[in-house]
């Protein structure tokens, strides 16, 4: 048989648990707001993949036409303005838009910039070669064509995405 004195509460108890009570929740209230600003950054989504508004429709030629354009990139805590460029063209209704990065080590390629290789994009680091389309010139440096971006034409404007590789 139970004693009547188990079932009763001292006032000592009552204070450790109501104590313990208001403690636990006051400490919830503090701890799960930290916990959600610091990892809330990383469930976001850089600004490297999404669609970028870069250029008129209308300023665009059959002659490749750099354009520079910039967005928040966002990487954990850190955010950052990062520019990039894009060689873009017309023909027909196509729309082409290719990465300057040149494919054999990195170095900034540029359209028509070498008078001995006329209508291609020349790289002045070890003299890669590129077609008007990205194609890589066979013999020089470079193994695989210029990466193309990805494009959306919306009410006359052109948005790029990420540059992917041809191949
Ligand atoms: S980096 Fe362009 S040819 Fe080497």
């Amino acid at each position: 048989m139970v004693s009547e004195k188990n079932h009763n509460v001292s006032r000592r108890q009552f204070l450790t648990y109501t104590l313990t009570g208001v403690g636990g929740f006051m400490a919830a209230g503090m701890i799960l707001p930290m916990a959600r600003f610091a990892i809330d950054p990383v469930l976001q989504s850089a600004g490297a993949g999404d669609m970028n508004a870069v250029a008129d429709v209308s300023e665009l030629t059959e002659e490749p036409q750099r354009f520079d354009f910039s967005y928040e990139q966002v990487d954990g805590w850190y955010t950052s303005e990062v520019t990039e460029t894009a060689w873009i063209y017309q023909e027909g209704d196509n729309i082409t838009a290719l990465s300057p990065t040149c494919t054999h080590l990195g170095c900034t390629v540029n359209w028509n910039s070498n008078e001995s290789y006329q209508n291609q994009f020349f790289c002045p680091c070890h003299g890669g070669r590129f077609e008007k389309n990205g194609t890589n010139v066979p013999g020089t440096p470079p193994t695989e064509p210029l990466h193309k971006y990805e494009i959306e034409v919306r009410d006359g404007t052109v948005y790029l995405g990420k540059a992917n590789p041809q191949i």
